[in-house]
């Protein structure tokens, strides 16, 4: 539980905001690569409140600046990209993508006025685009994922924008307790018939090997934020082995979900405070390509009523009942189709803005509350001056995992890449 000034701070995250400063310490995802194309359309950039305006020039080259002109405040996000800048269609003020005004057609020769518009640093790898919108003395340096060393084509990135708190989405992931409830359909095959019988897709993040619905949790705080660990009983005669689900929370509200193939990094970026764009790269350890097509269909995505892949947004509502067909609910426990609609589902009910100030929170919440402590921590770090949490962590080697080992083994041993917390 919280009280009600404690999640105003952490879930609004416009400019100013003692969250939103937070966010703006950290490089972020803001689109897809694919989303601002070389026929060099411009694309409307919603991030922390702000509302931007992503382009390439003829050089391939991003500029990401305010979409409202300096001149009247038209949206550049109609206007004409040239090859060395964006002109406002209205009196055709030209900017580079560093911000500089370097034509201004209406003004007379001899008053021409040196003007420059806010530009942000940006930086594309793993086929997205990441833009740094803090003070350029803060700047950190740019992050080492370990999917940066995947080719893309490799990879699943995708993306799917919901109006609901990135705080919902980020503790949805860092939940381990739901998986295998709301995800009964594929964690816990045979459920309708009383039984069990472990779902043998190792790429299913939801497939868990064991009915076990009340995992033990473990946390440990990182250079990155904090990683926990879920263990879980396995079934009858298994060796004496139990099942350990490794998820690692990066700071400020990323978290890689495993499945026994694959990894799944969740970027939740919010675009405002009730509006949040969720990033999902899905790759293989080895570099080996993932089968688009079975992911799609197990998230859900593949349900135009649901989700609308021309502008990546969650069609979900009581509308339409979250997608949710009562009838079908003696053998499809949820009755929602897939992963991710599922989650979606739980998370747009809780509100815009969860009131956590009436919650009860149990054992099974202690990773949620640590993401909520690291988050608040973080505010007041940066409030006093310092970094927030896990700024320069390196994350190049970190990585979720799901595991049967002994319970003798030191779960920690299996994700030796996470750097242990230094500051
Ligand atoms: S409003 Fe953009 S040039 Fe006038
Ligand atoms: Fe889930």
């Amino acid at each position: 539980m919280l009280s009600r000034e404690k999640n105003e701070l952490l879930c609004r995250v416009g400019p100013g905001t003692p969250m939103g400063e937070v966010f703006r310490r950290f490089w972020n995802p803001i689109c897809l690569a694919s989303q601002v194309p070389e026929k060099r359309d411009p694309l409307r950039v919603e991030i922390l409140g702000e509302h931007l305006v992503a382009f390439r020039n003829a050089a391939g080259e991003i500029g990401l600046l305010p979409e409202a002109c300096l001149h009247r405040s038209v949206s550049l996000a109609l206007g004409r990209v040239e090859s060395d800048g964006i002109r406002c269609l209205y009196h055709g003020w030209k900017y580079a993508i560093d911000g500089r005004v370097v034509d201004l057609p209406n003004a007379l020769p001899d008053a021409q006025p040196t003007l420059r518009s806010r530009s942000y640093p940006v930086r594309e790898a793993g086929g997205l685009v990441w833009a740094y919108l803090g003070p350029p003395e803060k700047q950190p340096p740019f992050p080492r994922w370990p999917f940066f060393k995947v080719p893309v084509a490799n990879m699943r990135v995708n993306r799917i924008n919901a109006d609901v708190n990135y705080m919902q989405q980020l503790e949805g992931g860092t939940d381990s307790s739901h998986v295998g409830i709301l995800h009964t359909n594929f964690a816990r095959p045979g459920w309708e018939r009383g039984e069990f019988s472990a779902n043998p897709d190792t790429d299913n993040p939801a497939a868990l090997s064991t009915a076990d619905l009340a995992p033990t949790l473990d946390l440990e705080d990182t250079d990155f934020g904090f990683h926990y660990a879920a263990m879980r009983e396995l079934p009858g005669d298994a060796d004496g082995l139990h099942n350990v689900r490794i998820v690692p929370i990066v700071m400020p509200s990323t978290r890689i979900i495993p499945s026994v193939a694959l990894q799944f990094v969740i970027f939740e970026v919010p675009m405002n405070d009730t509006r949040t764009a969720t990033f999902g790269v899905t790759f293989r350890p080895d570099g080996g390509p993932v089968d688009q097509w079975k992911l799609n269909e197990a998230s859900g995505r593949h349900d135009p009523a649901l989700f609308c892949e021309q502008t990546n947004r969650y069609l979900g509502s009581w509308a339409n009942n979250f997608g949710q067909v009562r009838e079908n609910m003696d053998r499809d426990w949820s009755g929602i189709h897939g992963v991710v609609m599922e989650d979606m589902a739980m998370q747009m009910t809780q509100g815009p803005i969860a009131d956590r100030s009436v919650e009860h929170l149990l054992a099974a919440d202690k990773a949620v509350v640590r993401a909520r402590q690291q988050l608040l921590e973080s505010a007041q770090r940066v409030a006093e001056g310092k970094d927030p949490i896990g700024v320069h962590a390196d994350l190049s080697a970190v990585m979720g995992c799901d595991r049967s080992v002994p319970p003798s083994t030191r779960w920690q041993e299996l994700v030796p890449g996470h750097p242990a917390r230094t500051t």
